[in-house]
Parts: C-alpha cells; sequence; structure tokens
C-alpha cells in the first residue's frame, strides 16, 4: 500500500469501537486522540480517516471522496438510495431498532410513534397494517413519551439503558444492526488497496468474533 485510502466512519459509536480493530488490523495510528479532529489524512501505508454524521458515510463513499466507510446497518436500511457497495459487517456497533412504549402491549388503534428513521418506520407499520402519525426527531427519542409528543417511539436499543431510564419498554424488535464496510463500486473495482484495507478490517472483525 502506498498512499493508502480513505475510510468514512461514523461518529461516536462506531467511531468509538472501531478503535480497537482499526489497531489490530495494523494501522498504525490511532483514529482518534481525544481530539475534536475529522480529517485525518491519508499517507505512506495507513488508510486516511473522514469521520461524518452517520447518514453522511455512504454520501460521501457513493461520491468517491472516501473509498470505504463503516456505517450501521439501520442507516443503510433507513437511507438506500446510495449507489455503494455492502462488503461486509463487523462486530461493532451491535443493536436492535425496536417499537418502544410505556408497557409492552402493541398499540390498540391509531398512534403517534416518534423515530428518526421515518422509512423503517412506515414500512413497519405498513406491513403490520397499524395506522399511525410518524413524528420526525433526529435524536433523544425517548423525550417523546415524557413530554407528551407521542406515547410510542422507534429507535435503537444497545443495552436498553436509556428506555429503562425513561420508563419505556421495548414491544417489539423490528431489525438488527452492526457496522458494515461499505465502498465505492468503481474504487473497489479499479484499487487494490482499498480491498486490502476493508479485508484487514473485516479479518480482525471475524477473530474478534471467534475470541
Ligand atoms: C442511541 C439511542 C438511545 C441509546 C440506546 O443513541 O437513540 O438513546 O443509543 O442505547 P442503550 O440501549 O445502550 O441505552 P446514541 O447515543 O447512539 O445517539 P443518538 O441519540 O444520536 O441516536
Amino acid at each position: 500500500m502506498n498512499r493508502g485510502p480513505v475510510v468514512a466512519i461514523a461518529k461516536g459509536r462506531i467511531q468509538e469501537e472501531l478503535l480497537p480493530l482499526w489497531s489490530q488490523a495494523g494501522f498504525p495510528w490511532p483514529l482518534t486522540d481525544g481530539s475534536r479532529q475529522l480529517w485525518f489524512e491519508p499517507g505512506r501505508d495507513r488508510p486516511g480517516a473522514i469521520i461524518v454524521r452517520g447518514p453522511d458515510v455512504p454520501v460521501l463513499v457513493a461520491q468517491g471522496v472516501a473509498d470505504l466507510g463503516v456505517v450501521g446497518r439501520d442507516l443503510l436500511i433507513e437511507y438506500p438510495e446510495w449507489d455503494i457497495l455492502e462488503v461486509g459487517e463487523l462486530p461493532v456497533a451491535r443493536c436492535r431498532v425496536v417499537l418502544a412504549g410505556r408497557t409492552p402491549q402493541p398499540p390498540d388503534g391509531p398512534f403517534r410513534v416518534a423515530s428518526k428513521y421515518r422509512r423503517i418506520t412506515r414500512n413497519f407499520l405498513r406491513q403490520k397494517q397499524w395506522l399511525a402519525e410518524i413524528v420526525p426527531l433526529s435524536g433523544s427519542l425517548e423525550l417523546a413519551p415524557l413530554v407528551g409528543l407521542a406515547p410510542y417511539i422507534v429507535d435503537i436499543v444497545e443495552t436498553g439503558r436509556t428506555l429503562r431510564e425513561h420508563h419505556l419498554v421495548e414491544i417489539e424488535t423490528i431489525l438488527f444492526s452492526s457496522a458494515e464496510v461499505i465502498a465505492n463500486p468503481a474504487h473497489w473495482r479499479a484499487k487494490e488497496a482499498v480491498v486490502e484495507v476493508a479485508d484487514r478490517l473485516l479479518k480482525v472483525g471475524k477473530e474478534e468474533l471467534r475470541a
């Protein structure tokens, strides 16, 4: 590898959990050093990184600004419009997208549900043949039932702590998610180093799973 490829990485949970895998993959420099740096230049024998919000990862990869991306499967399902290759799964940021409310009983009659996953929620409602109004929020979903915005939410659950702290319970799991490595299709075909970085990350991911 000479000048390494560029990897777009979802800010937050994925970025934090990817760090050990990144080092194990032999990439010789830390992804974060506690700073708020968002752009790490690629160098000789090391990939570069761009730290962006999850939904922006497939945008950067599709545009070819990044060769590879690491993003949650949940977001790939929510934003399927980008021309990217799904290369493989990493044992990072494992979570579920769930419907939650104050009691474990499913809604009875038309209801309001807050979510940042509008497409996933819409498809879920359609499949259930439930009538509901989706209230679009971009975060802090657990607040919606507390402040009377919507009695139900569709959100990510990892440990379940956030739901518990807001006196909410799961009603149904909609989908399972973990981090996925994605690639720009043209760069994947044309640049050997891009395949090599992805392979190294996926390999340490598999080893981690076996450990
Ligand atoms: C997600 C989600 C919950 C929390 C669930 O938020 O929206 O708030 O994680 O995790 P838990 O089950 O381990 O408590 P995140 O911190 O990813 O940020 P967000 O609010 O921007 O989605």
